[in-house]
């Protein structure tokens, strides 16, 4: 029995000693610090990235193919709009694709119908492109792309026929404005 507890004692001691030496103490604040670390990291992982500075949405309105051009994301706002089958979508948060030196950016301020349904990413027309000679096919992955760009971005107007009056859109304006206005307060 008393030998018991000596032995006990003695490993009491031992143990003791080993928490209050310096190496110890060092281990255990580097093993520590590493958990932290690894921790931390990981909940870096699932941080928000800072959001990218936002433009005020774009008015409601129709555009030329010519007034569309000026929104190929090389003016101050830096403004990218792209024309899908007559909808003009603005795709600014999509600049990386559509903005200058992007893989995309000969669709962006033009209209990107007939590159998208015939995937080649050159083609955008200086005139109107009424689209009509395209195949089935091609009519199809026009579709696809559209219902992409419905999904992704804002719709800002229509793309206008030459001669074509745009739409006075005041009145839906005013309506979609103030719901604007209402969710940013909030
Ligand atoms: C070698 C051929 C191609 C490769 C490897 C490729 C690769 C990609 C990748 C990886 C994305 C997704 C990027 C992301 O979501 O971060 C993308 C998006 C896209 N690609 Fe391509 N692509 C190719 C050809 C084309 C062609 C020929 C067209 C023209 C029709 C095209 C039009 C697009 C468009 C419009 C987007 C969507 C951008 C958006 O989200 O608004 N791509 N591509
Ligand atoms: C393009 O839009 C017109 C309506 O403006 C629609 O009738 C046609 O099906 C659309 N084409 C494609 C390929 O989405
Ligand atoms: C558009 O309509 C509003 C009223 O609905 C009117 O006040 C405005 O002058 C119109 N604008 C144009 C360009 O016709």
């Amino acid at each position: 029995m008393a030998e018991e507890t000596l032995k006990s004692g003695l490993l009491t001691n031992l143990f003791f000693e080993i928490i209050q030496s310096p190496v110890y103490i060092a281990l255990v604040s580097l093993v520590v610090f590493l958990v932290y670390k690894i921790i931390k990291s990981r909940g870096n992982d699932f941080a928000v990235p800072p959001p990218a500075p936002q433009l005020p949405k774009l008015k409601k309105r129709d555009f030329t193919l010519k007034e569309l051009t000026q929104y190929d994301g090389t003016q101050e706002d830096g403004r990218v709009l792209v024309a899908v089958n007559g909808t003009v979508y603005d795709v600014t948060k999509g600049k990386r694709f559509y903005g200058p030196g992007g893989p995309y950016e000969a669709f962006g301020g033009r209209d990107a119908s007939r590159g998208l349904a015939t995937a080649d990413v050159s083609a955008s027309a200086e005139e109107y492109d009424d689209l009509s000679d395209l195949s089935a096919m091609d009519m199809d992955s026009l579709r696809d792309w559209e219902s992409q760009f419905q999904e992704r971005y804002d719709v800002v107007g229509r793309l206008l026929k030459p001669g074509e009056k745009p739409t006075n859109y005041s009145d839906e304006e005013d309506s979609s404005s103030s719901t604007a206005k209402k969710s940013k307060d909030a």
